[in-house]
């Protein structure tokens, strides 16, 4: 066994806490590059933003015999969208940073984009897109991030995973689509 204590002495990390209690959750045991990291989650935020307004059309904007499911799940992503944007912005309050919620620059923020799709098979295939580009992006914060910051990374997982069913659910609505003949242009 080393000398060296596993924790950094109690009374040091309690004094530390005091210190900088205008800090919040933000302790000096903090690893990560938190400058880059808020840049990360804001660009997050945007891709939450846009993929709940996309979804949200989608739903309205669904038309036809086949659009039943399809509403159904545009109508649920749209929520769980909203909701990824809701604990990223707070998880950016708890770094001390600002939740960049403005309209202007959203689209340039976000990683994903916002397809409007000219039927309800292009819809699909929009939301696919931009939910695989929305898992490759997570996948490499969640790299990125490695240690240095757990709670973040276990959010970012979390909704990673999520964004995979998300991908998942619009795979089986094509294929669903695709067996049902549904016309490429309505
Ligand atoms: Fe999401
Ligand atoms: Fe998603």
């Amino acid at each position: 066994m080393s000398d060296t204590p596993f924790l950094t002495d109690i009374e040091t990390i309690r004094r530390r806490a005091r210190e900088h209690i205008e800090n919040g959750a933000v302790t000096e045991g903090y690893r990560a590059d938190r400058e880059t990291v808020l840049k990360l989650l804001n660009e997050a935020l945007a891709t939450e933003i846009v993929c709940t307004l996309r979804y949200k059309f989608h739903y309205f904007m669904a038309t036809g015999i086949h659009a039943k499911t399809a509403k159904a799940e545009f109508a649920e992503h749209a929520q769980e969208e909203q909701e990824h944007a809701d604990r990223i912005a707070e998880r950016i309050t708890q770094l001390d940073g600002r939740p960049d919620f403005s309209p202007e620059g959203l689209l340039t923020r976000s990683h994903s984009q916002y397809a409007e799709g000219a039927n309800l098979v292009d819809m699909i295939r929009e939301d696919l897109v931009a939910e695989r580009i929305a898992i490759d992006t997570y996948r490499e914060i969640v790299q990125y991030i490695g240690d240095a910051d757990p709670t973040t990374r276990r959010m970012m997982e979390d909704i990673l995973a999520t964004e995979e069913e998300h991908a998942d659910d619009m795979s089986e609505l094509l294929d669903n689509l695709g067996g049902c003949g549904e016309p490429e242009t309505v």
